[in-house]
C-alpha cells in the first residue's frame, strides 16, 4: 500500500499580470540600493576562504588554519567520512552504527561539505535527505506538562512509535540486502523505520514577459512502514542536507548583530518580520538562541554534530545520550550496541574533533565579481529588497579558542532569523517558536558552486528548486513583494541578478 502525504497545501496560480501592478513595484523601491563593491566581498570567510582550485568543494581547512591545528582537522574528516560499522566488532572505534539510521557517514549527505542528494524519480529510494516528524499536540496522549517538556526540549511532540525522525536504513542484513529484493517482503531482525521515495509534482510558471520555467514540489511516498501505521495527527518535514562550510564563522557571530536584524512586529512595515528561534541548549541545560539547522532549531554546532551522530548515524554520545530507537521499538532497542565504559558508543573528545572539522571548514572565493553583469545584478540583489533577509555582511567575534576565526569581516548573505515563506514552502511542522510555515534565512555563500561540487544543485529546505532562479520563483510570505520584482524585471535583468547570487 502506497501512503502519500501531501507536502505544500496549494499551488500558488500565477496568473502574473493582474498581480504585480506598478504601486507594488514602487513601495519601498527606491530606498533600497548597494553599498559600493568593496575587495573584501571576494573573500566571503574572510581570510580563512580558500582558492576554488585544485578542485571544487567545501571540504577544505580554513586558509588560515594553524600547522598545528591541521592533523586535528584531518582527524576530524576522518571521523566524518569514514563508514561507521555496527557494533560489535574488532574495531572498537568506529562501531556502534544504528541499530537504524540514515547514512554511514556524515559526508554521504554532506557531500563533499555541499548539500545532500535527492532522486529526481519515484524509483531511487531516499537517503542523504531527511524526513522529520512529530505528532500535533491534540493527537497526543502525553499530560500537557509533558507535552510542555516535551516541547521545550525537543522542539515539538515526538511521534510515538517513530520518534521525530525515520530512520530509513537498519544494521539487519535483510536490509542490507533489499535493492535486490521488493519491499515488504523481507523479513527484518531490527526493521529500518520506513522506504522512502519521492514524487515529482510539476507546474508551469509564467512571466509576464510569457517566459515558462518548470517547478517540481515533491510528495513524500512511505513505500514499507517497519513499525506500523504512522496514525493520524502526524505532520513531516522533509529536509535535505545543507552545506556545511564557515560554522565556525557562525558560531561566532554576536547575538546582539543577529538580533539588530529582527523585527518580529515589523515595525518599519516593509513586511518583512524576522524573528530569531529560541531553543535547548542540552550542553548549559537552558534556552537560547538557535541559529544552526533548516529552522535555526539548534543553537551550537556541539549540539548540531551531536545530534547528527545520535539520530542520523545512530551513534550516541555525551550531549545526544539516546539511541534513535523508541520505547515502542522493542527489536530496535534490545540490540548490542558499541558503548564504552561511560555508555557512550562516541566519546566527547572524538565528538570534539568532528565539531572542530566542521567548525573549520573554509568558504571559498567568489568569481566573477568584476564582470558587469554580476555587477549589475549586485545592484538589483538590493533594488529588489533581497539583502533584507539575506543580509550579506558581518564581523565575527573575538574568541581566543579560534584566533583564525576571530574579527573577521564575512559575507554569509543571511540573517539567520525564521520568515513566513509563505504556503508553498510550509512543512506544517512547528520546531521550538518556528512555525510550520518559517525557516531560516540559509546563507547563500557557496549557492553557485553546487552543481561542481554535488554535480546538482538541491536548493529550498527540500532540495525541490534545481536553480536560483526556481528558488526564487518558490519565495512566498515576507518573501511575496522581493520577489514580485524579480518577476517584472526584464528578462536579461532577472538573469544578471541570478549571475551575481551565482558568484557568491
Ligand atoms: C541523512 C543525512 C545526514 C547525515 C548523515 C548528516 N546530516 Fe547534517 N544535516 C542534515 C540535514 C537534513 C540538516 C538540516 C537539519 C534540520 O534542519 O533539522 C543537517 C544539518 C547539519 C548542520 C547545520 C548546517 C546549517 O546550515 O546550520 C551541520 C553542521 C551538520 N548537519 C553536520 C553533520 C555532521 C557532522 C554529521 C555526521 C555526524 C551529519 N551532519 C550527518 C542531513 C544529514
Ligand atoms: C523574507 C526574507 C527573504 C527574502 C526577501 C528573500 N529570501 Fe531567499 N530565502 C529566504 C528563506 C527563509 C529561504 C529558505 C526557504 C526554504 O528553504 O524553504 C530562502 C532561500 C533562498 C535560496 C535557496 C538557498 C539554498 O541554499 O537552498 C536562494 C537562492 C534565495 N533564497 C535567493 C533569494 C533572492 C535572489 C532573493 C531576492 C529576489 C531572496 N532570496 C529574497 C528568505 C528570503
Amino acid at each position: 500500500m502506497k501512503i502519500i502525504f501531501l507536502l505544500f497545501s496549494s499551488f500558488f496560480l500565477l496568473s502574473a499580470c493582474d498581480k504585480y501592478s506598478d504601486s507594488k513595484l514602487a513601495e519601498g523601491y527606491s530606498s533600497l540600493s548597494a553599498p559600493k563593491l568593496i575587495n573584501a566581498e571576494n573573500k566571503p570567510g574572510g581570510d580563512t576562504t580558500v582558492s576554488i582550485k585544485p578542485f571544487v568543494s567545501f571540504q577544505l581547512p580554513a586558509a588560515n588554519l594553524d600547522n598545528n591545528l591541521r592533523p586535528t582537522f584531518h582527524a576530524g574528516k576522518a571521523l566524518a567520512n569514514q563508514p561507521w560499522v555496527k557494533a560489535p566488532t574488532i574495531t572498537t572505534a568506529r562501531d556502534g552504527l544504528g541499530p537504524i539510521y540514515n547514512a554511514r557517514t556524515c559526508l554521504s549527505c554532506h557531500i563533499k561539505g555541499g548539500k545532500g542528494f535527492i532522486p529526481t524519480d519515484n524509483k531511487t529510494p531516499l537517503t542523504s535527505t531527511l524526513v522529520r516528524l512529530s505528532l500535533l499536540p491534540s493527537f497526543s496522549t502525553l499530560t500537557k506538562e509533558e507535552q510542555a517538556t516535551a516541547i521545550k526540549k525537543s522542539g515539538n511532540i515526538d511521534h510515538p512509535v517513530y520518534g521525530d525522525q525515520i530512520q530509513s536504513q537498519s544494521i539487519s542484513l535483510a536490509h542490507q540486502l533489499r535493492h535486490s529484493q521488493k519491499p515488504g517482503r523481507i523479513k527484518h531482525d531490527v526493521a529500518p523505520e520506513a522506504y522512502i521515495h519521492i514524487n515529482w509534482i510539476e507546474k508551469t510558471f509564467i512571466y509576464p514577459d510569457q517566459h515558462q520555467v518548470t517547478l517540481r514540489a515533491p510528495e513524500i511516498d512511505f513505500q514499507y512502514l517497519g513499525y506500523g501505521s504512522l496514525g493520524k495527527g502526524t505532520v513531516f518535514s522533509l529536509r535535505v542536507a545543507p552545506m556545511i562550510h564557515g560554522m565556525g564563522l557562525i558560531s561566532l557571530i554576536s547575538e546582539h548583530d543577529i538580533l539588530a536584524l529582527s523585527d518580529e512586529q515589523d515595525e518599519n512595515q516593509d513586511g518583512i518580520s524576522g524573528r530569531p528561534n529560541y531553543v535547548w541548549d542540552a550542553g548549559k541545560q537552558t534556552t537560547a538562541m538557535g541559529r544552526f539547522g533548516l529552522k535555526a532549531n539548534k543553537p551550537t554546532l556541539d549540539m548540531i554534530v551531536a545530534g547528527a551522530f545520535a539520530n542520523d548515524l545512530g551513534i550516541n554520545n555525551p550531549l545526544a545520550p539516546n539511541q534513535p530507537c523508541t520505547a515502542l521499538q522493542a527489536s530496535c532497542s534490545n540490540i548490542a550496541n558499541g558503548n564504552d565504559e561511560n555508555g557512550f558508543e562516541l566519546p566527547a573528545d572524538l565528538l570534539q574533533l568532528v565539531v572542530n572539522f566542521n567548525r573549520d571548514l573554509a568558504p571559498v572565493q567568489r568569481r566573477n565579481s568584476h564582470d558587469k553583469n554580476v555587477l549589475a545584478g549586485r545592484e538589483l540583489f538590493y533594488q529588489v529588497g533581497c539583502n533584507q533577509c539575506h543580509n550579506p555582511r558581518f564581523t565575527t567575534q573575538k574568541s581566543s579558542v579560534s584566533a583564525h576565526l576571530s574579527e573577521q569581516i564575512i559575507w554569509p548573505y543571511s540573517d539567520f532569523l525564521l520568515h513566513d515563506m509563505g504556503p508553498d514552502l510550509a512543512d506544517g511542522r512547528a520546531d521550538f517558536l518556528a512555525s510550520g510555515n518559517e525557516w531560516r534565512t540559509p546563507p547563500l555563500w557557496g549557492v553557485g558552486l553546487l552543481s561542481q561540487v554535488n554535480g546538482m544543485a538541491t536548493l529550498l529546505h527540500d532540495g525541490r528548486a534545481r536553480t536560483v532562479e526556481e528558488a526564487i520563483l518558490w519565495h512566498g510570505g515576507e518573501a511575496e513583494l522581493a520577489k514580485n520584482r524579480f518577476i517584472v524585471l526584464e528578462k536579461k535583468d532577472r538573469e544578471r541578478l541570478i549571475a551575481f547570487v551565482n558568484s557568491l
